[in-house]
């Protein structure tokens, strides 16, 4: 996949610039074509002549190093990027792309170019873990920038977690499958429900729960970057999209989610119900916020809709995928919620396992569907379940597992 491919490899200063040599090399091998940029500070680790000599092309470090007079240098790389790859990228690259600042040949080069940009940062396990790297790679999540996560181990600072550049081959190997995506949800519509309700109590409180709407906005990315045509209902969250082919409907109690689930329901594919929906809501709303008094205060609460279950009972040839928060014996009741429900498939998740469940980034779920076929998805980020789940929602529907 990455045959012929023009690569634009910007080399950005680490310890694990001389990773990227064999990465140079590998790419060369599978018949890429590599032009690399280094920044000042990577030129420091390594020679631009090893990348010259194992790209077969010069290597580009200074704005104003202009080698041809026809050309703006930085202007023609950027166009004639099809995948551009940072590895390694460090806290000040990343940072700099997710605020805009083109102060030398990488940055500018990253800013002018249209193609699609993979980054593999390395950097010190504490680096990475700081509020301000994180907010920066999450920006440019959104973006549509494309993270190939380091790995755990020794790190050359001495320390020992997470930082270290991925390997070349699963670096080339993630860019291949990334590469090979196939629109297959093409002319496909698909509604999903993500993020928690809100059960008001009085103006100033509500109940609520978790749910932080990453896994069903992952969903709805990875369907309309498959090339369905998305409908995203959501409770309240932080979360954005960045594809502007998805149609967003904003709800903030159960009964919202109910009636904009069943408004859209009807024309769908493929329904997905990701969202953490509350079970019960205070019977009484209070108009006035409650003045606290002397001893308790109780609460009737009584039940809301369930939404998955009205869908079931309805569906007409929808593929309906529930989820499944477990914290005991999930298979178990997972699978139960797929027959009590009439749903075509479930994703079960045990949330107290570590890496899986609420808030984070990564998880660990099992889809199961109608035949009980399990699929185990180990942890990954939510990004990437979303792609399986998805693949295993096409596998079972040309299989006509419904
Ligand atoms: N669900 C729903 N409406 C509700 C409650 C849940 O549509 N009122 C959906 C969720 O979106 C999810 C699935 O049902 O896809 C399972 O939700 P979960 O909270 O795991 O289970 P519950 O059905 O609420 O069952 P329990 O509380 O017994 O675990």
């Amino acid at each position: 996949m990455v045959n012929q491919k023009n690569i634009l490899l910007g080399v950005s200063g680490g310890i694990a610039v001389y990773k990227a040599c064999a990465l140079t090399s590998k790419l060369v091998q599978k018949g890429a074509n590599v032009k690399v940029i280094m920044t000042e500070s990577a030129a420091e680790f390594v020679s631009p002549l090893t990348f010259q000599a194992l790209s077969r092309n010069p290597v580009y470090i200074d704005t104003f190093d202009e080698k041809h007079p026809d050309k703006i240098a930085h202007i023609d790389l950027a166009d004639w990027a099809e995948i551009a790859l940072i590895a390694p990228a460090t806290a000040n690259i990343i940072g700099k792309l997710a605020n805009g600042i083109a102060d030398d040949m990488l940055s500018t080069t990253l800013l002018a170019t249209q193609a699609e940009v993979y980054i593999a940062p390395a950097m010190n396990v504490h680096m990475y873990a700081h509020p301000a790297v994180i907010k920066n790679m999450k920006q440019l999540e959104q973006w549509g920038y494309h993270f190939i996560e380091p790995g755990a181990g020794y790190l050359a600072c001495g320390y020992v977690g997470k930082g270290r550049l991925e390997e070349p081959e699963s670096i080339i190997k993630v860019i291949e499958s990334h590469q090979q995506r196939e629109p297959f949800l093409s002319g496909k519509k698909v509604l999903i429900s993500a993020g928690p309700t809100r059960e008001q109590i009085d103006p100033v409180r509500f109940f609520t729960n978790r749910s932080t709407g990453k896994m069903g906005f992952a969903l709805a990315e990875a369907a309309a970057e498959y090339g369905a045509d998305v409908t995203l209902v959501t409770g309240p969250v932080a979360e954005k999209v960045t594809h502007s082919g998805i149609k967003i409907i904003d709800v903030t109690t159960a009964e919202q989610m109910y009636d904009a689930m069943h408004l859209h329901f009807k024309d769908q594919d493929i329904v997905i119900k990701s969202a953490a929906v509350a079970d019960y809501r205070p019977k009484h709303i209070y108009g006035e916020k409650m003045k606290k008094q002397d001893g308790n205060w109780h609460i009737e609460m009584e039940r809301t809709k369930d939404i998955l279950q009205s869908l079931g009972e309805i569906k007409s040839g929808q593929y309906l995928v529930g989820f499944a928060a477990e914290t005991t014996n999930p298979l178990e009741y997972g699978k139960k919620k797929l027959v009590k429900k009439n749903l075509d498939a479930i994703v079960i998740n045990d949330v107290s396992s570590e890496g899986a469940g609420f808030g984070g980034d990564t998880n660990v779920v099992t889809y199961v569907n109608k035949l009980m076929k399990q699929d185990e998805v180990a942890l990954a980020s939510k990004k990437e379940i979303a792609e399986k789940i998805l693949t295993f929602i096409d596998r079972d529907m040309k299989d006509e597992v419904q």
